[in-house]
This record gives structure tokens, C-alpha cells and sequence, in this order.
């Protein structure tokens, strides 16, 4: 590899990336972060408001985004728009599934509602994602597939996470299959677990006193990570300069599950 080419492998300029959840706190960092790199960014949630906002950020710093409609549950509105995208860009080279959403409850009173909630946005919503961009990255013989999943997917938590903690691993072996099954097209499937951020989904654990002293006890750095944390994993994965990396769960947790 000659110096030029060593110096592009985090470029994203030509791809087009798909981010869902790209109106919460790290879908809307990680696309950002994408479009810095270059890349077009298809930014998904299912609130047009929110998502017209956010890309109007990334235009206003220069960067390409369209805010498509998609509830990540639903089959065919996720059809719709890898559709949308395909028509409006042409392609998709980058998939982020950022859509999730937490219900804690001690593990004896959790409700049956909250629980298929959780594992179908969580999970089923992360599947069908993957499912219908890796059809297209599959014909293309290329593509970049990142999940989000937590440290709550490798450790359990005093908190209330049994909903939330399983469909988490749930992502982790999902990511590991999809990476085995689509090696052979060409495809990086990785998977990004965070410790606890600052977001939308986090704030009314972090601003209690008590419960957030619960988590950052348990982080090294010792203090809730920011969605700027999580840009720099973010275009790793999404660029050339993973080429060669599928199948991980990386925790960017400030040394959360390193003791
Ligand atoms: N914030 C953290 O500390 C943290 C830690 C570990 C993992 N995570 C995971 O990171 C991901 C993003 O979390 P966040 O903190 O940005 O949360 P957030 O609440 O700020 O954003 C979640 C996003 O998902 C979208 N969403 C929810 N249900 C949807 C559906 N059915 N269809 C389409 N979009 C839907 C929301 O509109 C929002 O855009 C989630 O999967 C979450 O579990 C977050």
C-alpha cells in the first residue's frame, strides 16, 4: 500500500450510509461523523421533524443527508426506504443500526408488552435492517453492516436490564452470524457495544445521582461517555481501514468490561 492510499483508508467519499435511529443521540453523531468523512448519509427514525433537523446540521457543516421516514419494526417501511435510497442514491455501501430503545423493571415485575417491545425494535428492527441493505450490498459484492449493541449485552446489571441486556447479546450473535454468512460477498459485519453515553435514552439514569453513580463506578475513565465518543469507531468500521475486521463486538466503554 503506497502512502496515498494509507492515507485514504478512513475516506467515505462516493459511499452512501444508512443510519437508523439517526435522529437519537449516537445515530446523529455517527452520521455526522460519517458525513465528515464524505459520505452521503441516509438518516432514519420515525419522525420527520427530528430528522429534518438533524440533516439540516450535516448540511449546514457541509455534508450530504436525506431524512427518510422508517419505522425499524415494520417490514415493509424498512423496505421502503432501502427503496428511497436506492432511488435517491443509487446505492448502499454502509449500514448503521443505531434504533433501539431500553425498558428497565426489576426482572420479576417485567411486562410482557415492555419485553416484545424492546426485542422487536432491538432485534427483530436490527434484523430486518441488515436483511434488506445486505440484499443490496450482497449484489454489489461490498458493504459495511455496524449494529449497536451495549455492554449490557455482556454483562448483567443491578439495574433492571433483562429485557434490554438479552436482546443486546441477541445483536452480538446476530453480527457474528451475519459475519460468517456473509464473508463471502464481501460484506464487514461488527458491532459497536457503548458503556453509558449522555442521550435522549440515558437521561433519566444519568441524571439521577444515585443511578448514575451505579454506572460510572464500573467505568475506569470514570465519567458517562459523549456521542463524540463514538464517531472515531464509527468511521473505522464503516471505511477501508477495517477491511479486514468482521465479527467483532467493540466496546467503546471508557474500560467498562475490562475488569
Ligand atoms: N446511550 C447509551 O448509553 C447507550 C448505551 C449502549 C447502547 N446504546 C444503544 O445505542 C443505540 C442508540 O441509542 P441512543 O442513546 O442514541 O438512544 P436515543 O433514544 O437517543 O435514540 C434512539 C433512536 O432510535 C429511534 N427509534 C426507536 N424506535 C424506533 C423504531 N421502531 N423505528 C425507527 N427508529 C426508532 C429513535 O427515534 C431515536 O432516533 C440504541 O440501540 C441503544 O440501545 C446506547
Amino acid at each position: 500500500m503506497d502512502v496515498e492510499e494509507a492515507r485514504r483508508l478512513f475516506d467515505l467519499s462516493g459511499k452512501v450510509a444508512i443510519v437508523t435511529g439517526g435522529s437519537g443521540g449516537l445515530g446523529r453523531a455517527a452520521a455526522a461523523g460519517m458525513a465528515a468523512y464524505g459520505a452521503s448519509v441516509v438518516i432514519t427514525a420515525r419522525r420527520m421533524d427530528a430528522l429534518e433537523e438533524a440533516a439540516a446540521e450535516i448540511a449546514g457543516a457541509g455534508g450530504r443527508a436525506l431524512p427518510v421516514s422508517c419505522d425499524v419494526t415494520d417490514e415493509e417501511s424498512v423496505r421502503a426506504m432501502v427503496r428511497r435510497t436506492l432511488q435517491e442514491l443509487g446505492r448502499v455501501d454502509i449500514l448503521l443500526t443505531a434504533a433501539g430503545i431500553a425498558r428497565r423493571a426489576p426482572a420479576e415485575e417485567m411486562d410482557m408488552a415492555d419485553w416484545q417491545q424492546v426485542m422487536d425494535t432491538n432485534v427483530k428492527g436490527t434484523f430486518l435492517c441488515c436483511r434488506e441493505a445486505g440484499r443490496e450490498m450482497i449484489k454489489r459484492g461490498a458493504g459495511k453492516i455496524i449494529t449497536v449493541s451495549s455492554v449490557r449485552g455482556l454483562l448483567g446489571h443491578p439495574l433492571g436490564y433483562a429485557a434490554y441486556g438479552t436482546s443486546k447479546g441477541a445483536v452480538h450473535l446476530l453480527t457474528r452470524q451475519l459475519a460468517v454468512e456473509w464473508a463471502k460477498h464481501g460484506i464487514n459485519v461488527n458491532s459497536i457495544a457503548p458503556c453509558i453515553f449522555w442521550t435522549p435514552l440515558t437521561e433519566p439514569v444519568l441524571s439521577d445521582p444515585e443511578a448514575a453513580k451505579i454506572f460510572l463506578d464500573r467505568i475506569p475513565w470514570g465519567r458517562a461517555a459523549v456521542p463524540d465518543d463514538f464517531i472515531g469507531t464509527v468511521v473505522f468500521l464503516a471505511s477501508a481501514a477495517s477491511r479486514f475486521v468482521t465479527g467483532q463486538i467493540i466496546y467503546v466503554d471508557g474500560g467498562n468490561v475490562a475488569g
